[in-house]
Protein backbone atom coordinates (compact mmCIF):
# COMPACT_ATOMS: atom_id res chain seq x y z
CA UNK A 1 0.00 0.00 0.00
CA UNK A 2 2.60 2.68 0.40
CA UNK A 3 6.17 2.83 0.16
CA UNK A 4 7.60 4.58 2.78
CA UNK A 5 6.29 5.26 6.09
CA UNK A 6 5.77 9.69 6.46
CA UNK A 7 8.71 9.80 9.06
CA UNK A 8 11.07 8.66 6.60
CA UNK A 9 10.26 11.11 3.50
CA UNK A 10 13.89 12.53 3.66
CA UNK A 11 16.04 14.33 1.35
CA UNK A 12 17.28 11.69 -0.32
CA UNK A 13 14.36 11.02 -2.02
CA UNK A 14 13.51 14.39 -3.43
CA UNK A 15 12.30 13.66 -7.10
CA UNK A 16 11.22 10.29 -6.46
CA UNK A 17 7.37 9.17 -6.42
CA UNK A 18 6.72 7.90 -3.56
CA UNK A 19 3.44 6.87 -1.48
CA UNK A 20 2.70 7.70 1.96
CA UNK A 21 -0.41 6.89 4.36
CA UNK A 22 -1.43 8.23 7.66
CA UNK A 23 -3.47 10.25 9.25
CA UNK A 24 -4.34 13.96 8.64
CA UNK A 25 -2.37 15.62 11.87
CA UNK A 26 -3.31 19.03 10.02
CA UNK A 27 -4.68 20.98 7.80
CA UNK A 28 -4.02 24.48 6.11
CA UNK A 29 -5.52 26.40 3.19
CA UNK A 30 -3.01 28.75 2.32
CA UNK A 31 -4.40 31.00 -0.22
CA UNK A 32 -5.64 28.37 -3.18
CA UNK A 33 -2.63 25.97 -1.89
CA UNK A 34 -3.93 23.56 0.89
CA UNK A 35 -0.74 21.64 3.05
CA UNK A 36 -1.28 18.56 4.93
CA UNK A 37 1.07 17.49 7.97
CA UNK A 38 0.59 13.29 7.30
CA UNK A 39 1.79 11.31 10.00
CA UNK A 40 1.79 7.95 10.80
CA UNK A 41 3.90 6.19 13.69
CA UNK A 42 7.25 7.49 12.25
CA UNK A 43 6.63 11.09 12.45
CA UNK A 44 4.90 13.86 10.21
CA UNK A 45 5.68 14.42 6.18
CA UNK A 46 3.88 17.68 4.77
CA UNK A 47 1.67 17.34 1.23
CA UNK A 48 1.03 20.14 -1.44
CA UNK A 49 -2.23 19.73 -2.99
CA UNK A 50 -2.21 22.60 -5.93
CA UNK A 51 -5.61 23.88 -7.08
CA UNK A 52 -4.76 22.97 -10.54
CA UNK A 53 -4.96 19.25 -9.70
CA UNK A 54 -9.13 19.77 -9.56
CA UNK A 55 -10.38 16.30 -8.21
CA UNK A 56 -7.59 16.06 -5.74
CA UNK A 57 -8.27 19.60 -4.30
CA UNK A 58 -11.26 19.15 -3.93
CA UNK A 59 -11.08 16.07 -1.99
CA UNK A 60 -8.43 17.89 0.19
CA UNK A 61 -10.82 20.60 0.69
CA UNK A 62 -13.26 18.30 2.28
CA UNK A 63 -10.36 16.76 4.81
CA UNK A 64 -10.68 16.58 8.92
CA UNK A 65 -7.75 16.39 11.46
CA UNK A 66 -7.49 12.16 12.06
CA UNK A 67 -8.90 11.21 8.47
CA UNK A 68 -7.04 8.12 6.99
CA UNK A 69 -4.85 8.59 3.82
CA UNK A 70 -2.91 7.21 1.27
CA UNK A 71 -0.98 9.56 -0.85
CA UNK A 72 1.18 8.91 -3.92
CA UNK A 73 3.28 12.38 -4.56
CA UNK A 74 6.43 13.43 -6.02
CA UNK A 75 9.12 14.60 -3.58
CA UNK A 76 10.47 18.37 -4.05
CA UNK A 77 12.78 20.28 -1.69
CA UNK A 78 10.94 23.30 0.22
CA UNK A 79 10.82 26.75 -0.79
CA UNK A 80 13.76 28.59 1.04
CA UNK A 81 12.23 29.78 4.15
CA UNK A 82 9.70 27.30 4.54
CA UNK A 83 12.52 24.71 5.60
CA UNK A 84 12.29 23.16 9.22
CA UNK A 85 15.22 21.97 10.62
CA UNK A 86 13.65 20.59 13.45
CA UNK A 87 11.72 17.97 11.24
CA UNK A 88 13.56 14.45 9.92
CA UNK A 89 11.18 15.17 6.74
CA UNK A 90 11.21 18.99 6.90
CA UNK A 91 13.79 19.85 3.87
CA UNK A 92 11.30 18.18 1.78
CA UNK A 93 7.24 18.57 0.91
CA UNK A 94 5.16 15.48 -1.76
CA UNK A 95 3.52 17.19 -4.41
CA UNK A 96 0.16 15.14 -4.12
CA UNK A 97 -0.81 12.94 -7.24
CA UNK A 98 -2.93 10.87 -5.75
CA UNK A 99 -4.90 11.04 -2.54
CA UNK A 100 -7.11 8.40 -1.32
CA UNK A 101 -9.49 8.67 1.80
CA UNK A 102 -9.16 5.28 3.51
CA UNK A 103 -11.37 6.34 6.30
CA UNK A 104 -13.23 9.79 6.94
CA UNK A 105 -12.91 11.03 10.47
CA UNK A 106 -15.46 12.56 12.73
CA UNK A 107 -14.85 15.84 14.85
CA UNK A 108 -12.43 14.23 17.41
CA UNK A 109 -13.07 15.32 21.54
CA UNK A 110 -9.81 16.93 21.90
CA UNK A 111 -7.38 17.83 19.03
CA UNK A 112 -3.73 15.66 19.91
CA UNK A 113 -1.85 18.64 20.55
CA UNK A 114 -3.81 20.32 23.43
CA UNK A 115 -2.49 20.86 26.65
CA UNK A 116 -4.28 20.15 29.70
CA UNK A 117 -6.91 17.73 28.17
CA UNK A 118 -8.43 16.05 31.20
CA UNK A 119 -7.53 12.34 32.28
CA UNK A 120 -10.38 11.01 32.39
CA UNK A 121 -11.34 12.23 28.36
CA UNK A 122 -7.72 10.89 27.37
CA UNK A 123 -8.72 7.50 28.81
CA UNK A 124 -12.04 7.30 27.77
CA UNK A 125 -10.60 7.98 24.33
CA UNK A 126 -7.09 6.13 24.62
CA UNK A 127 -6.68 4.90 20.87
CA UNK A 128 -6.62 8.96 20.21
CA UNK A 129 -4.72 9.68 23.32
CA UNK A 130 -2.30 6.75 22.22
CA UNK A 131 -1.52 8.40 18.67
CA UNK A 132 0.12 11.46 20.43
CA UNK A 133 4.05 11.89 20.24
CA UNK A 134 4.36 11.54 23.41
CA UNK A 135 2.44 8.47 24.03
CA UNK A 136 3.81 6.63 20.89
CA UNK A 137 7.70 7.30 22.51
CA UNK A 138 6.58 5.84 25.38
CA UNK A 139 5.04 2.44 24.12
CA UNK A 140 8.35 2.51 21.92
CA UNK A 141 10.52 2.83 24.94
CA UNK A 142 8.69 0.22 26.72
CA UNK A 143 9.29 -2.43 23.83
CA UNK A 144 12.56 -1.37 23.56
CA UNK A 145 13.11 -2.49 27.40
CA UNK A 146 11.22 -5.52 27.06
CA UNK A 147 13.38 -6.20 24.21
CA UNK A 148 16.75 -5.86 25.90
CA UNK A 149 15.27 -7.47 28.86
CA UNK A 150 14.82 -10.69 26.75
CA UNK A 151 18.19 -10.13 24.82
CA UNK A 152 19.83 -10.17 27.93
CA UNK A 153 18.30 -12.86 29.79
CA UNK A 154 18.76 -14.70 26.19
CA UNK A 155 22.27 -14.12 26.55
CA UNK A 156 22.58 -15.33 30.11
CA UNK A 157 20.99 -18.75 29.38
CA UNK A 158 17.19 -18.00 31.12
CA UNK A 159 14.56 -19.93 29.89
CA UNK A 160 10.98 -18.11 29.59
CA UNK A 161 8.37 -20.35 31.22
CA UNK A 162 4.43 -19.37 31.78
CA UNK A 163 3.00 -19.70 34.74
CA UNK A 164 -0.83 -19.71 35.63
CA UNK A 165 -3.03 -16.99 35.39
CA UNK A 166 -6.42 -18.72 37.49
CA UNK A 167 -4.37 -20.21 40.87
CA UNK A 168 -4.26 -19.87 44.30
CA UNK A 169 -3.60 -16.97 46.88
CA UNK A 170 0.04 -15.78 46.63
CA UNK A 171 0.81 -13.82 49.45
CA UNK A 172 2.65 -10.64 48.53
CA UNK A 173 0.83 -8.84 51.15
CA UNK A 174 -2.22 -7.20 48.91
CA UNK A 175 -5.56 -8.28 48.42
CA UNK A 176 -6.79 -10.61 45.57
CA UNK A 177 -8.60 -10.68 42.28
CA UNK A 178 -10.99 -13.87 42.73
CA UNK A 179 -12.64 -15.70 39.80
CA UNK A 180 -15.08 -17.45 41.23
CA UNK A 181 -15.69 -21.34 39.50
CA UNK A 182 -18.58 -22.62 37.96
CA UNK A 183 -17.46 -26.18 38.08
CA UNK A 184 -16.65 -25.84 41.44
CA UNK A 185 -19.56 -24.35 43.03
CA UNK A 186 -18.09 -21.54 46.60
CA UNK A 187 -14.84 -21.83 44.95
CA UNK A 188 -12.46 -19.59 43.78
CA UNK A 189 -9.16 -18.85 41.90
CA UNK A 190 -7.29 -16.01 42.63
CA UNK A 191 -5.38 -13.99 40.03
CA UNK A 192 -1.41 -14.43 40.87
CA UNK A 193 -0.30 -11.44 42.64
CA UNK A 194 3.35 -12.57 41.63
CA UNK A 195 4.19 -15.92 40.17
CA UNK A 196 6.21 -16.99 43.47
CA UNK A 197 5.59 -19.98 44.04
CA UNK A 198 5.32 -21.25 40.69
CA UNK A 199 8.60 -19.68 39.70
CA UNK A 200 10.57 -21.46 43.06
CA UNK A 201 8.25 -24.79 41.88
CA UNK A 202 10.32 -24.38 38.62
CA UNK A 203 13.83 -24.57 40.17
CA UNK A 204 12.47 -27.22 42.05
CA UNK A 205 11.89 -28.20 38.38
CA UNK A 206 15.10 -28.34 37.38
CA UNK A 207 14.98 -25.50 34.97
CA UNK A 208 17.99 -23.79 36.84
CA UNK A 209 17.33 -19.84 35.51
CA UNK A 210 13.92 -18.62 34.49
CA UNK A 211 12.24 -15.63 33.86
CA UNK A 212 8.80 -14.23 32.27
CA UNK A 213 7.60 -11.00 31.62
CA UNK A 214 4.40 -10.82 33.29
CA UNK A 215 0.94 -9.80 34.55
CA UNK A 216 0.43 -9.79 38.44
CA UNK A 217 -2.86 -8.53 39.73
CA UNK A 218 -3.13 -6.41 43.23
CA UNK A 219 -6.15 -5.71 44.80
CA UNK A 220 -4.60 -2.57 46.94
CA UNK A 221 -5.04 1.04 47.31
CA UNK A 222 -3.79 3.45 43.87
CA UNK A 223 -1.37 5.32 44.08
CA UNK A 224 1.06 7.02 40.94
CA UNK A 225 3.35 4.29 41.22
CA UNK A 226 0.49 1.51 41.96
CA UNK A 227 -1.65 -0.36 38.92
CA UNK A 228 -4.27 -3.16 40.17
CA UNK A 229 -2.22 -5.44 37.35
CA UNK A 230 1.33 -4.38 36.73
CA UNK A 231 3.96 -6.00 35.09
CA UNK A 232 6.73 -7.68 36.75
CA UNK A 233 10.07 -8.92 35.28
CA UNK A 234 10.18 -12.35 37.23
CA UNK A 235 13.60 -14.17 37.38
CA UNK A 236 14.75 -17.28 39.67
CA UNK A 237 17.55 -19.29 39.35
CA UNK A 238 19.16 -22.19 41.16
CA UNK A 239 22.77 -22.38 43.10
CA UNK A 240 23.52 -18.82 43.10
CA UNK A 241 24.87 -17.12 46.00
CA UNK A 242 23.00 -13.88 47.18
CA UNK A 243 25.66 -11.88 45.88
CA UNK A 244 25.85 -13.60 42.44
CA UNK A 245 22.44 -13.39 41.68
CA UNK A 246 22.44 -9.42 43.08
CA UNK A 247 25.59 -8.92 40.21
CA UNK A 248 23.52 -10.68 38.14
CA UNK A 249 20.77 -8.01 38.26
CA UNK A 250 22.59 -5.11 38.22
CA UNK A 251 24.15 -6.02 35.13
CA UNK A 252 20.94 -6.36 33.81
CA UNK A 253 19.74 -3.17 34.91
CA UNK A 254 23.04 -1.79 33.87
CA UNK A 255 22.77 -2.82 30.70
CA UNK A 256 18.77 -1.62 30.67
CA UNK A 257 19.76 1.95 31.50
CA UNK A 258 22.17 1.90 28.12
CA UNK A 259 19.94 0.22 25.98
CA UNK A 260 16.99 2.60 27.08
CA UNK A 261 18.17 6.14 27.56
CA UNK A 262 22.49 5.73 27.05
CA UNK A 263 23.07 6.01 30.39
CA UNK A 264 26.35 4.11 31.43
CA UNK A 265 27.49 3.65 35.55
CA UNK A 266 30.88 3.24 35.79
CA UNK A 267 30.37 1.71 39.79
CA UNK A 268 29.05 -0.62 41.50
CA UNK A 269 25.43 0.28 42.89
CA UNK A 270 26.18 1.12 46.20
CA UNK A 271 24.25 -1.08 49.47
CA UNK A 272 22.50 0.21 52.60
CA UNK A 273 20.89 -2.48 55.11
CA UNK A 274 17.39 -1.02 55.90
CA UNK A 275 18.03 -0.40 59.52
CA UNK A 276 20.39 2.80 58.26
CA UNK A 277 18.08 3.58 55.38
CA UNK A 278 14.79 4.32 57.85
CA UNK A 279 17.57 5.82 60.65
CA UNK A 280 18.66 8.50 57.44
CA UNK A 281 15.97 8.48 56.13
CA UNK A 282 13.06 7.43 57.30
CA UNK A 283 12.35 5.15 54.61
CA UNK A 284 13.16 1.98 52.84
CA UNK A 285 13.19 3.92 49.27
CA UNK A 286 15.71 6.73 50.05
CA UNK A 287 15.84 9.13 46.94
CA UNK A 288 19.71 9.72 47.27
CA UNK A 289 19.73 12.77 44.99
CA UNK A 290 18.69 14.54 48.06
CA UNK A 291 21.52 15.93 50.41
CA UNK A 292 19.06 16.13 53.68
CA UNK A 293 19.36 13.42 56.37
CA UNK A 294 17.34 12.75 59.64
CA UNK A 295 19.27 13.17 62.26
CA UNK A 296 18.59 11.86 65.69
CA UNK A 297 18.32 14.37 68.88
CA UNK A 298 16.44 12.35 71.60
CA UNK A 299 19.20 11.60 73.87
CA UNK A 300 19.62 15.96 74.69
CA UNK A 301 15.95 15.90 74.74
CA UNK A 302 14.76 13.31 77.62
CA UNK A 303 14.44 16.07 80.41
CA UNK A 304 13.20 18.94 79.33
CA UNK A 305 9.66 20.88 80.14
CA UNK A 306 8.41 20.39 76.45
CA UNK A 307 6.28 17.18 76.63
CA UNK A 308 6.12 17.10 72.67
CA UNK A 309 9.08 16.12 72.70
CA UNK A 310 10.39 14.84 76.20
CA UNK A 311 7.93 12.15 76.13
CA UNK A 312 8.97 10.20 72.67
CA UNK A 313 12.69 11.02 73.44
CA UNK A 314 11.79 8.29 76.86
CA UNK A 315 10.08 6.19 74.96
CA UNK A 316 11.90 3.00 73.20
CA UNK A 317 9.48 2.94 70.44
CA UNK A 318 9.67 6.79 70.11
CA UNK A 319 12.02 8.93 67.83
CA UNK A 320 13.25 12.67 68.04
CA UNK A 321 14.61 13.35 64.74
CA UNK A 322 15.79 16.74 63.07
CA UNK A 323 16.08 17.99 59.54
CA UNK A 324 18.18 20.07 58.42
CA UNK A 325 17.45 21.65 54.98
CA UNK A 326 20.05 24.44 53.02
CA UNK A 327 18.42 27.47 52.43
CA UNK A 328 15.70 26.91 54.27
CA UNK A 329 15.32 30.33 56.23
CA UNK A 330 13.31 31.66 52.91
CA UNK A 331 10.54 29.29 53.59
CA UNK A 332 7.48 31.20 54.53
CA UNK A 333 4.94 31.16 57.33
CA UNK A 334 2.60 30.13 54.73
CA UNK A 335 4.58 27.36 53.97
CA UNK A 336 5.39 26.09 56.85
CA UNK A 337 1.81 25.62 57.64
CA UNK A 338 1.07 23.98 54.34
CA UNK A 339 4.16 21.15 55.47
CA UNK A 340 2.51 20.75 58.85
CA UNK A 341 -0.40 20.12 56.80
CA UNK A 342 1.66 17.48 54.31
CA UNK A 343 3.16 15.48 57.41
CA UNK A 344 -0.02 15.26 59.23
CA UNK A 345 -1.42 12.86 56.48
CA UNK A 346 1.40 10.53 57.71
CA UNK A 347 0.11 11.38 61.58
CA UNK A 348 2.27 13.87 62.81
CA UNK A 349 0.71 16.17 65.43
CA UNK A 350 3.02 19.29 64.05
CA UNK A 351 5.99 20.23 62.51
CA UNK A 352 8.57 21.98 64.89
CA UNK A 353 10.60 24.39 63.37
CA UNK A 354 14.31 26.88 64.16
CA UNK A 355 14.70 29.30 61.02
CA UNK A 356 18.54 29.86 61.99
CA UNK A 357 19.30 33.87 61.02
CA UNK A 358 22.33 33.96 62.61
CA UNK A 359 24.22 31.26 64.10
CA UNK A 360 27.38 33.74 65.50
CA UNK A 361 24.35 35.19 67.99
CA UNK A 362 23.81 32.06 69.39
CA UNK A 363 20.54 31.69 70.51
CA UNK A 364 19.15 35.35 69.90
CA UNK A 365 20.39 33.96 66.16
CA UNK A 366 17.12 31.48 66.04
CA UNK A 367 13.88 32.53 65.24
CA UNK A 368 11.13 29.41 65.95
CA UNK A 369 8.11 28.72 68.40
CA UNK A 370 10.06 26.52 70.24
CA UNK A 371 13.60 27.04 71.26
CA UNK A 372 12.20 28.24 74.64
CA UNK A 373 11.56 24.86 76.04
CA UNK A 374 15.19 23.85 75.42
CA UNK A 375 17.97 27.01 75.37
CA UNK A 376 20.37 24.34 76.87
CA UNK A 377 20.34 22.17 73.93
CA UNK A 378 19.58 24.13 71.15
CA UNK A 379 23.33 24.95 70.42
CA UNK A 380 24.58 21.50 70.82
CA UNK A 381 21.28 20.07 68.00
CA UNK A 382 22.32 22.92 65.75
CA UNK A 383 25.99 21.78 65.49
CA UNK A 384 24.89 17.86 65.45
CA UNK A 385 23.28 18.62 62.26
CA UNK A 386 25.18 20.71 60.83
CA UNK A 387 22.89 24.12 60.38
CA UNK A 388 24.78 27.24 58.56
CA UNK A 389 22.77 30.43 58.51
CA UNK A 390 20.64 30.68 56.32
CA UNK A 391 18.74 26.76 57.00
CA UNK A 392 15.59 25.69 58.74
CA UNK A 393 15.35 22.82 60.55
CA UNK A 394 12.31 20.92 61.21
CA UNK A 395 11.44 18.61 64.10
CA UNK A 396 9.73 14.97 64.28
CA UNK A 397 8.77 13.98 67.63
CA UNK A 398 6.27 10.59 67.95
CA UNK A 399 6.21 6.77 67.88
CA UNK A 400 9.33 6.43 65.72
CA UNK A 401 7.25 4.86 62.77
CA UNK A 402 5.46 8.78 62.19
CA UNK A 403 8.58 10.54 62.68
CA UNK A 404 10.16 7.98 59.80
CA UNK A 405 6.97 8.33 57.55
CA UNK A 406 6.68 12.19 58.33
CA UNK A 407 9.98 13.79 58.20
CA UNK A 408 11.06 10.85 55.45
CA UNK A 409 8.19 12.64 53.39
CA UNK A 410 8.68 16.18 54.11
CA UNK A 411 12.51 15.84 53.02
CA UNK A 412 11.80 14.52 49.64
CA UNK A 413 8.55 17.24 49.02
CA UNK A 414 11.05 20.19 50.29
CA UNK A 415 14.20 18.59 48.35
CA UNK A 416 11.79 18.99 44.86
CA UNK A 417 10.05 22.54 46.24
CA UNK A 418 13.60 24.04 46.99
CA UNK A 419 15.17 22.41 43.37
CA UNK A 420 17.62 20.47 46.12
CA UNK A 421 17.92 17.73 44.11
CA UNK A 422 21.36 16.77 42.11
CA UNK A 423 22.59 14.07 40.44
CA UNK A 424 20.32 12.30 38.17
CA UNK A 425 20.65 8.85 38.97
CA UNK A 426 20.82 7.69 42.34
CA UNK A 427 20.83 3.22 42.44
CA UNK A 428 20.88 1.67 45.70
CA UNK A 429 20.53 -1.76 47.09
CA UNK A 430 18.51 -1.87 50.13
CA UNK A 431 19.56 -5.34 52.17
CA UNK A 432 19.17 -6.94 55.37
CA UNK A 433 15.97 -6.49 55.79
CA UNK A 434 14.22 -7.40 58.53
CA UNK A 435 12.58 -11.16 58.35
CA UNK A 436 9.27 -9.62 60.33
CA UNK A 437 7.36 -6.81 61.28
CA UNK A 438 5.19 -6.52 64.49
CA UNK A 439 1.52 -5.38 62.95
CA UNK A 440 0.26 -4.64 66.21
CA UNK A 441 0.56 -4.26 69.89
CA UNK A 442 0.02 -8.23 70.46
CA UNK A 443 3.45 -9.00 68.96
CA UNK A 444 1.60 -10.52 65.70
CA UNK A 445 3.95 -10.60 63.19
CA UNK A 446 3.95 -10.22 58.89
CA UNK A 447 6.84 -10.78 56.64
CA UNK A 448 8.00 -8.24 55.57
CA UNK A 449 8.86 -8.79 52.16
CA UNK A 450 7.20 -12.43 51.77
CA UNK A 451 7.34 -15.90 54.18
CA UNK A 452 9.58 -18.01 51.60
CA UNK A 453 12.72 -15.02 52.09
CA UNK A 454 15.15 -17.01 53.42
CA UNK A 455 15.73 -15.55 57.75
CA UNK A 456 19.82 -15.00 58.86
CA UNK A 457 18.92 -17.78 61.24
CA UNK A 458 18.54 -21.66 61.73
CA UNK A 459 15.12 -23.19 61.91
CA UNK A 460 15.90 -23.60 65.91
CA UNK A 461 16.80 -20.02 66.32
CA UNK A 462 13.37 -18.86 64.32
CA UNK A 463 11.43 -20.92 66.53
CA UNK A 464 13.49 -19.45 69.63
CA UNK A 465 13.84 -16.28 69.14
CA UNK A 466 13.12 -13.54 71.89
CA UNK A 467 13.05 -10.31 69.14
CA UNK A 468 11.76 -11.61 66.09
CA UNK A 469 11.50 -8.53 64.94
CA UNK A 470 15.37 -8.11 64.65
CA UNK A 471 15.70 -11.18 62.57
CA UNK A 472 17.07 -10.21 59.19
CA UNK A 473 16.72 -11.71 55.81
CA UNK A 474 18.21 -12.52 52.71
CA UNK A 475 16.29 -10.10 51.04
CA UNK A 476 17.38 -7.15 48.73
CA UNK A 477 14.96 -4.24 46.81
CA UNK A 478 16.77 -1.96 44.28
CA UNK A 479 15.53 1.62 44.50
CA UNK A 480 16.40 4.57 42.37
CA UNK A 481 15.67 8.22 42.71
CA UNK A 482 13.44 7.18 45.41
CA UNK A 483 11.19 4.44 43.57
CA UNK A 484 11.27 1.12 44.75
CA UNK A 485 11.98 -0.68 41.12
CA UNK A 486 12.56 -4.27 41.88
CA UNK A 487 12.62 -6.72 45.00
CA UNK A 488 14.03 -10.21 45.62
CA UNK A 489 15.66 -12.92 47.68
CA UNK A 490 16.72 -15.57 48.56
CA UNK A 491 14.18 -18.67 49.41
CA UNK A 492 13.99 -20.60 51.78
CA UNK A 493 14.96 -24.31 50.55
CA UNK A 494 13.85 -26.51 53.29
CA UNK A 495 10.57 -27.82 54.70
CA UNK A 496 10.78 -27.45 58.38
CA UNK A 497 12.51 -24.14 58.07
CA UNK A 498 9.26 -22.98 56.00
CA UNK A 499 7.45 -24.76 58.59
CA UNK A 500 8.84 -22.50 60.91
CA UNK A 501 8.33 -19.12 59.32
CA UNK A 502 4.83 -19.95 58.81
CA UNK A 503 4.41 -21.19 62.83
CA UNK A 504 5.97 -17.80 63.62
CA UNK A 505 3.49 -15.73 61.27
CA UNK A 506 0.64 -17.26 63.02
CA UNK A 507 -0.51 -19.50 60.30
CA UNK A 508 -1.74 -22.66 62.06
CA UNK A 509 -0.34 -26.26 60.41
CA UNK A 510 -3.63 -26.89 59.10
CA UNK A 511 -3.87 -23.36 57.30
CA UNK A 512 -0.51 -23.93 56.10
CA UNK A 513 -1.24 -27.33 54.71
CA UNK A 514 -4.10 -26.26 52.92
CA UNK A 515 -2.91 -22.94 51.24
CA UNK A 516 0.86 -24.00 50.66
CA UNK A 517 0.80 -27.63 51.47
CA UNK A 518 2.14 -28.16 47.39
CA UNK A 519 5.28 -26.16 48.52
CA UNK A 520 5.88 -27.79 51.70
CA UNK A 521 5.48 -30.97 50.04
CA UNK A 522 7.63 -29.67 47.02
CA UNK A 523 10.50 -28.63 49.63
CA UNK A 524 11.01 -32.13 50.53
CA UNK A 525 11.67 -34.07 46.83
CA UNK A 526 15.12 -32.73 46.36
CA UNK A 527 15.16 -28.43 46.23
CA UNK A 528 17.77 -26.57 45.03
CA UNK A 529 19.19 -23.68 46.62
CA UNK A 530 17.64 -21.03 44.80
CA UNK A 531 16.92 -16.96 44.48
CA UNK A 532 15.83 -14.40 42.73
CA UNK A 533 14.01 -11.38 42.23
CA UNK A 534 11.31 -9.23 39.99
CA UNK A 535 11.72 -5.97 38.61
CA UNK A 536 8.26 -3.44 38.21
CA UNK A 537 8.45 -3.10 34.31
CA UNK A 538 6.16 -0.09 34.59
CA UNK A 539 8.62 1.59 37.32
CA UNK A 540 10.75 1.17 35.12
CA UNK A 541 9.33 2.98 32.08
CA UNK A 542 8.88 5.77 34.78
CA UNK A 543 12.60 6.18 35.54
CA UNK A 544 13.63 6.03 31.86
CA UNK A 545 11.23 8.35 30.32
CA UNK A 546 10.99 10.30 33.72
CA UNK A 547 7.18 9.94 33.68
CA UNK A 548 5.06 10.40 36.42
CA UNK A 549 2.37 8.83 36.54
CA UNK A 550 2.12 5.01 35.98
CA UNK A 551 -1.11 5.31 34.10
CA UNK A 552 0.95 7.21 31.31
CA UNK A 553 3.20 4.00 30.52
CA UNK A 554 0.95 1.18 30.16
CA UNK A 555 -1.36 1.49 26.87
CA UNK A 556 -4.57 0.60 28.77
CA UNK A 557 -4.25 1.33 32.26
CA UNK A 558 -7.21 1.14 35.06
CA UNK A 559 -8.27 4.71 36.96
CA UNK A 560 -7.41 5.62 40.46
CA UNK A 561 -10.30 3.60 41.00
CA UNK A 562 -9.37 0.27 39.54
CA UNK A 563 -11.88 1.50 36.15
CA UNK A 564 -11.40 1.27 32.27
CA UNK A 565 -13.00 4.45 31.21
CA UNK A 566 -12.52 2.51 27.83
CA UNK A 567 -14.38 -0.41 28.14
CA UNK A 568 -16.23 0.53 31.31
CA UNK A 569 -14.66 -2.64 32.79
CA UNK A 570 -15.52 -3.77 35.65
CA UNK A 571 -19.61 -3.93 34.36
CA UNK A 572 -22.76 -5.61 35.36
CA UNK A 573 -23.40 -9.00 34.27
CA UNK A 574 -27.00 -10.83 33.63
CA UNK A 575 -28.04 -12.68 36.84
CA UNK A 576 -28.18 -15.69 35.22
CA UNK A 577 -24.38 -15.67 34.26
CA UNK A 578 -24.01 -14.74 38.32
CA UNK A 579 -26.27 -17.11 39.55
CA UNK A 580 -24.66 -19.77 37.24
CA UNK A 581 -21.16 -19.02 39.43
CA UNK A 582 -23.35 -19.11 42.93
CA UNK A 583 -23.57 -15.64 43.11
CA UNK A 584 -26.47 -13.11 43.36
CA UNK A 585 -26.92 -9.25 42.48
CA UNK A 586 -26.72 -7.20 45.56
CA UNK A 587 -28.00 -3.39 45.49
CA UNK A 588 -24.66 -1.75 45.76
CA UNK A 589 -24.75 0.31 49.21
CA UNK A 590 -24.80 4.15 48.90
CA UNK A 591 -21.68 4.93 51.10
CA UNK A 592 -22.53 7.47 53.85
CA UNK A 593 -21.68 11.23 53.79
CA UNK A 594 -20.58 12.37 57.24
P1 LIG B 1 7.31 -7.25 45.08
O1 LIG B 1 5.99 -7.40 45.71
O2 LIG B 1 8.33 -6.39 45.74
O3 LIG B 1 8.01 -8.68 44.93
O4 LIG B 1 7.11 -6.76 43.60
C1 LIG B 1 8.22 -6.58 42.73
C2 LIG B 1 8.18 -5.23 42.06
O5 LIG B 1 6.96 -5.04 41.37
C3 LIG B 1 6.62 -3.66 41.38
N1 LIG B 1 5.24 -3.53 41.91
C4 LIG B 1 4.27 -2.78 41.35
N2 LIG B 1 4.26 -2.00 40.27
C5 LIG B 1 3.12 -1.39 39.95
N3 LIG B 1 1.96 -1.52 40.62
C6 LIG B 1 1.90 -2.30 41.72
N4 LIG B 1 0.73 -2.44 42.37
C7 LIG B 1 3.09 -2.97 42.14
N5 LIG B 1 3.40 -3.81 43.16
C8 LIG B 1 4.69 -4.13 43.00
C9 LIG B 1 7.62 -2.95 42.24
C10 LIG B 1 8.23 -4.07 43.04
O6 LIG B 1 9.55 -3.79 43.40
N6 LIG B 1 7.53 -12.19 44.16
C11 LIG B 1 8.28 -11.05 44.64
C12 LIG B 1 9.60 -10.88 43.95
C13 LIG B 1 10.64 -11.90 44.36
O7 LIG B 1 10.81 -12.13 45.58
O8 LIG B 1 11.30 -12.44 43.46
C14 LIG B 1 7.44 -9.80 44.42
O9 LIG B 1 6.42 -9.79 43.75
O10 LIG B 1 8.58 -2.35 41.40
P1 LIG C 1 2.43 23.53 70.53
O1 LIG C 1 3.06 23.59 71.88
O2 LIG C 1 1.43 22.44 70.37
O3 LIG C 1 1.93 24.86 70.03
O4 LIG C 1 3.62 23.15 69.55
C1 LIG C 1 4.77 23.95 69.39
C2 LIG C 1 5.43 23.62 68.08
O5 LIG C 1 5.74 22.21 68.03
C3 LIG C 1 4.54 23.88 66.85
O6 LIG C 1 5.40 24.44 65.86
C4 LIG C 1 4.05 22.53 66.47
O7 LIG C 1 3.86 22.46 65.05
C5 LIG C 1 5.20 21.63 66.89
N1 LIG C 1 4.78 20.26 67.22
C6 LIG C 1 3.70 19.85 67.93
N2 LIG C 1 3.66 18.49 68.00
C7 LIG C 1 4.76 18.06 67.33
C8 LIG C 1 5.29 16.77 67.04
N3 LIG C 1 4.71 15.65 67.46
N4 LIG C 1 6.43 16.71 66.30
C9 LIG C 1 7.03 17.83 65.87
N5 LIG C 1 6.58 19.05 66.11
C10 LIG C 1 5.46 19.18 66.84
Amino acid sequence: MRTQYCGQVTESFIDQTVTVAGWVHRRRDHGGVIFIDLRDREGLVQIVVNPDTAEIFAKAERLRSECVLKVTGKVIPRFEGTVNPNMATGMIEIVAQDIEVLSMAEPIPFQLDEKNVSEEIRLKYRYLDLRREEMQNTMMLRYKVTRAMRRYLDDQNFMDIETPMLTKSTPEGARDYLVPSRTHLNKSFALPQSPQLFKQLLMMSGFDRYYQIVRCFRDEDLRADRQPEFTQLDIETSFMEEDEVMALMEGLTKNLFKEAIGVEFDYDFPRMPYSEAIKRYGIDRPDLRIDMELVDVADLLQNIDFKVFAAPAKDPKGRVAALRVPGGAKISRKEIDAYTKFVGIYGARGLAYIKVNDLSAGIEGLQSPIVKFFPDQVMEIMARVGAEDGDIVFFGADKAKIVNEALGALRVKVGEDLGLMNGEWKPVWVVDFPMFEEINDEGDLTAIHHPFSQPKATTEEILNHKNPEEMLSKAYDLVINGLEVGGGSVRIHNSEMQAAVFKMLGITEEEAQEKFGFLLDALKYGCPPHAGMAFGLDRLIMIFGNIDSIRDVIAFPKTQSAACLLTAAPGLVDNTQLADLGLKYRKPVLAKTS
